[in-house]
């Protein structure tokens, strides 16, 4: 069982219940070949902090005296791992050397018998150069052999590798199929050839096209990925576990990873690590011991350097800034350069679950910041969603944030003049009344704007100018102001905001005869919105969006029909949904598609009936999918709307 306790777009921090304990994920598996312990497993347990390794049962069948030990104590005892271990089938093994003759049936066998946690199908590698009928026809062959393992498994958990080359349509197929089985964990496989070399850029594709036929509801193992360099990468694109063999491989050949790549002890400079297995060392020192020695030290820098990674990714996830730390990793390598301008081409997969705010300022880090997902949404719902109050529009240059504060006077003389104020930005046009709403209040970007920034900008602004269907256009400063139309600044932001955040049609509904808006008399904020005399909308000061009121809530559900903001859920949790309980996924009936992670939603009975407002965590596809964990982070039932 996956739980997912802390999500940013597809990169999530879960715990994966097993039956050797819960593995918090993202993990990397150190690969422990069982007849070489580098590092041995109690030391990567006690020592490292590693709670799951993954080993070859090939290995093991295929020696004698191992294979006695093992079926003899299994696998834990053995080993001296009380971790979660995970085993690989020999299908690595059959394609690289061309040996195994065993089969599937035997290997599922095999390691159900030596006590493995997750064991392995015997997957069929689908090389990158291979053609897609080649990969479409062994596909077929790893789909029947892993309907044979779910049969078989019993107690043990069995991991359903994802292959398909680099065509996306077959990843996605298998992905699919996979997902309908009873698998417990999805590898996504046949990718090291890939990484050895440097193709990251179809890494990103392979890895997007299996998530997209995928369950949310199971982590995903990205098979064979161990460089520190690519755990951010893969981990915001929804890979969960990872396992490493190059710690000790490179070991062996006086290779050293680090975050910005792996260097050969001879061509180093200076070693100047400061992990714990360096420290003391210098390179002299380091190549003075022993080929032996040496190895030990090294092994144990590399998983230092992964470990040290890892927990600055969860980190990253933790505080909702994932994507700075990707941006920052993929400037390491030109091939990581293009992985991350790829990203771009995947932006309407990513921004289904892109959150609509998050609690800290986005940074943008240079050209490709524009490829996140947040900016599409932006630009898409800014187009559909603004009503110009009227029919001018004055262009105002990028300035200080925010700008009804930093151009203050100059919005008040163009709108006397019954101008609509639009700031150019690096998001493109931003309407003076959006202007603080995330993500445009909450960013930051450099004062020195790149050439590619400033004219997507202009270009969105054209089409935005375009589309408003304004009649006249001005830049600000060649506007007479000598206009005398009146305007209420709070009126039209209140309005503006509800109609960017919920839509035309809801805010319609929630805008009802006489508007009273209360402001903070601190801060000069909007706070409240009450609308005849009923409050319906509260501001928060955050993110600038709003939070949705019981009655603003009825107002929606009896002018737009269902599922419109719609997350309904069965009798069971009525009573207590109606108390101010959350909403848990087992109990979801439906819920609309449209509906984004931490959006404004709204609870109902299978009658449609109000129960109470709140916050997704999930989109309908994860709700779906999970057993267990919070849908909707309820803010108050019906009972209690104080
Ligand atoms: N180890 C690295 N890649 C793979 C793969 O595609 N399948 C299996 N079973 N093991 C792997
Ligand atoms: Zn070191």
């Amino acid at each position: 069982m996956f739980e997912v306790v802390k999500r940013d777009g597809l990169a999530r921090i879960g715990k994966f219940h097993t039956r050797s304990g819960v593995l918090e994920t993202p993990a990397l598996l150190p690969v422990v070949n069982p007849k070489i312990f580098t590092v041995p497993p109690r030391e990567l347990y006690d020592e490292f902090g590693f709670r799951a390794l993954i080993t070859n049962s090939y290995i093991i069948k295929n020696n004698a005296d191992l294979k006695e030990r093992a079926l003899e104590e299994g696998l834990h005892k053995m080993l001296d791992f009380e971790g979660v271990i995970m085993t690989d089938s020999g299908t690595f093994q059959s394609h690289m050397y061309g040996e195994v003759e065993v089969t599937n049936e035997e290997m599922v066998q095999f390691q159900k018998d030596i006590g493995t946690d997750i064991g392995t199908v015997l997957d069929i590698f689908t090389e990158p150069y291979w053609t897609k009928e080649e990969t479409a026809k062994s596909i077929e062959v790893t789909l029947e052999r892993m309907q044979v393992a779910c049969d078989m498994k019993g107690e043990m958990m069995i991991n359903g590798v994802v292959q398909g080359s680099v065509y996306p349509d077959l990843r996605e197929y298998c992905a699919e199929k996979m997902a309908t089985m009873d698998v417990d964990v999805h590898p996504i496989g046949g990718v090291v050839p890939l990484m050895e070399q440097y193709r990251y850029l179809e890494l990103v594709d392979v890895i997007v096209s299996s998530k997209k036929g995928l369950n949310p509801n199971r982590p995903v193992h990205l098979f064979g990925a161990g460089h520190p360099m690519i755990l951010a990468l893969a981990t915001l694109l929804g890979c969960d576990l990872f396992d490493s063999a190059s710690y000790a491989k490179f070991a062996r050949d006086d290779r050293l990873m680090f975050i910005d790549g792996t260097f050969r002890l001879a061509d180093m400079q200076s070693l100047d690590c400061n992990c714990p297995a360096c420290r003391g060392h210098t390179l002299e020192s380091l190549k003075k011991l022993t080929k032996d020695q040496r190895t030990k030290v090294i092994a144990r820098h590399n998983l230092y350097q992964i470990t040290s990674e890892l927990a600055l990714v969860k980190r990253y996830i933790r505080e909702g800034r994932l994507w700075e730390l990707v941006e920052m990793r993929c400037r390491a390598h030109p091939a990581l350069l293009d992985a991350l301008r790829r990203i771009k081409e995947h932006s309407e997969f990513l921004e289904l679950t892109e959150p609509i705010s998050r609690d800290g300022a986005m940074f943008y880090t240079g050209v490709e910041s524009r490829a996140r997902p947040l900016f599409n949404r932006y630009e898409k719902r800014v187009m559909e969603r603004y009503v110009p109050p009227t029919d001018k529009a004055a262009i105002f240059p990028d300035s200080g944030k925010p700008y009804s504060r930093a151009w203050a006077a100059e919005f008040d003389k163009v709108r006397r003049s019954g101008y609509t104020p639009i700031v150019i930005s690096p998001f493109g046009p931003v309407p003076a009344d959006l202007d603080e709403i995330y993500p445009l209040a909450q960013s930051l970007f450099p004062k020195l704007t790149d050439a590619e920034t400033e004219n997507t900008a202009d270009a969105l602004t054209f089409d935005f100018i375009e589309k408003m269907g304004f009649v006249e256009v001005k830049e600000y400063d060649e506007i007479d102001n000598d206009g005398t139309m009146e305007y209420d600044a709070d009126q039209l932001r209140a309005r503006a905001i509800s109609n960017y955040q919920f839509g035309i049609e809801a805010t319609n509904a929630l805008f009802r005869g006489k508007i009273d808006i209360v402001k903070s008399r601190k801060t000069g904020k909007i706070r409240n919105v009450i609308s005849d005399g009923e409050h319906i909308l509260s501001l928060r000061a955050g993110d600038g969006l709003y939070t949705l009121r019981a009655e603003g809530a009825a107002r929606i559900l009896a002018s737009v029909p269902s599922p419109f903001m719609r997350v309904v859920v069965n009798d069971d949790s009525v009573p207590f949904v109606s108390e101010g309980r959350n909403a848990f996924c087992q109990f979801v009936l439906d819920m609309d598609p449209e509906i984004r992670p931490m959006e404004e939603v709204i609870v109902v009975d299978k009658n449609d009936k109000f129960l109470a407002t709140g916050r997704a965590l999930l989109i309908k596809k994860e709700v779906e999918s999970f057993k267990k964990g919070i849908a909707v982070k309820v803010r108050s039932g019906n009972g209690d709307e104080a």
